[in-house]
């Protein structure tokens, strides 16, 4: 059976005025849109139905019973898919909030009572706007490559424990991707098994849509997943670009962060991932090696701007009394800051891999290395800086 446009639509509306929503569900039967669920209420009952379940992709939802409607979007934002499209509805016809509310990018704001004519016009614009006018933005969420200058170095691990304190503690929805098919290791920290699929996405793109990269994922709990492969040594696999960009696209439309698991080979994926990267997290270990492969990794990923930037990491300092090269001199012929240094732990790390426990979920002085560096790498807001979190949020970053 065929699947008409308009299927594909999820809305959520969230009403207190019950002529509103009356005249909402007439706008929406008239554009053929079956999936909706309508609710008698404002933000507070769309944070409460979102909590429990997957985010409609659009929600109408009214802010009229919310004093500070900024913040309380801001909260809801943090429940819902980095692609939701949102029409708030209030009953000020204020000029301040409609610049704040367009600001954080919601697609319209409408002032009750709503006239099915207006309403009409701004839900053609919200379904169909990308097609008829590009006035919808797409929104995407982050994209970060973890990088080692070696193998070895610790990338896998860092990543790892990345994605456990993002999902866990900064409530953000997270995708970790093992783009090593042979040898990648990041569903063995979770004590979990590759999913199938993920060579079949690679070398398909065509195939790629929301359904298919569902079956990707394997879960680890509600916020964070891991799209990873074990395949046979004997298989060559060999997939183009727009396999990896076509991947990370769809990912990221569905999750806050596309954190990137990049295999320690030089090949056209390796620098896909780091062109379309926001942030490489590069990770070395203070060899004179490491040194001069790290330097060839900045250049490869290029200017530090626009928000792009690399965040150099030296992992397992300690672990030699000798030869390692001094912090100065790495900073001084890399010609770029080493943002954090991480000590070598020569109890934990192996003994929590073994156990299938994330690091970061004990106390250690390596673990409160690495959430520093997560708080760097994501940058950790205060409040006063939410309102722009938001912004991104909604809008492509
Ligand atoms: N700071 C640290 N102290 C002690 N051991 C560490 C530290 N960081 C990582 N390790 C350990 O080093 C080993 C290799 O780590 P990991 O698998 O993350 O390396 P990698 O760089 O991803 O390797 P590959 O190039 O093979 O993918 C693991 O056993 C890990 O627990
Ligand atoms: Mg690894």
């Amino acid at each position: 059976m065929a699947v008409s446009k308009t299927d594909q639509f999820q809305v959520g509306v969230f009403l207190e005025d019950p002529q509103d929503i009356e005249v909402v569900r007439e706008a929406l039967k008239s554009l053929d849109i079956k999936k909706s669920d309508i609710v008698k209420g404002g933000v507070k009952e769309a944070i409460e139905f979102v909590s429990d379940r997957k985010s409609p992709q659009y929600l109408i939802i009214d802010v009229s019973k919310s004093d500070m409607p900024v913040s309380d979007l801001n909260q809801l934002a943090e429940l819902c898919d980095p692609g939701v499209n949102v029409i708030a509805v209030g009953v000020r016809n204020d000029v301040g909030l409609y610049r704040d509310l367009m600001k954080l990018g919601i697609s319209d704001y409408l002032v009750s009572p709503l006239f099915s004519d207006i309403l009409g016009h701004s839900l053609k614009t919200f379904f169909f706007g990308e097609e008829n006018n590009k006035k919808t933005h797409s929104k995407f969420g982050k994209i970060i490559a973890f990088v080692g200058a070696r193998g070895g170095v610790g990338t896998t691990f860092l990543a790892t424990n990345f994605v456990t304190l993002v999902s866990k503690e900064k409530s953000r929805r997270v995708v970790l991707l093992d783009l090593d098919l042979h040898f990648g290791t990041d569903s063995l920290y979770f004590d979990l098994k590759s999913g199938s699929g993920l060579r079949d996405a690679l070398e398909n793109p065509d195939r790629i849509d929301p359904l298919f990269i569902e079956r990707l994922l394997v879960p680890v709990d509600d916020r964070l997943s891991i799209v990873s492969s074990e395949e046979d040594l004997e298989e060559q696999i060999s997939y183009k670009t727009e396999g990896v960009e076509a991947l990370v696209k769809t990912l990221s439309e569905k999750f806050h962060y596309v954190v990137i698991d990049v295999p320690h080979y030089s090949n056209n994926i390796t620098q896909t991932v780091i062109s379309h990267a926001h942030i490489m997290v590069l990770v070395t270990d203070a060899s004179l090696a490491s040194l001069r492969d790290a330097g060839r990794l900045i250049r490869l990923f290029g200017a530090e701007e626009g928000g792009r930037k690399v965040v150099v990491v030296i992992n397992k300092s300690g672990l030699y009394d000798k030869g390692e090269v001094a912090l100065d001199d790495f900073e001084n012929t890399l010609a770029h800051k080493i943002s954090h240094v991480l000590p070598f732990d020569k109890s934990s790390p192996m003994d929590f891999i073994n156990r299938g426990k994330i690091l970061v979920e004990e106390k250690s002085v390596l673990a409160s290395s690495i959430r520093e560096l997560t708080n760097d790498i994501i940058g950790a807001k205060k409040p006063e800086e939410q309102i722009s979190w938001l912004s991104s949020f909604f809008k492509k970053n």
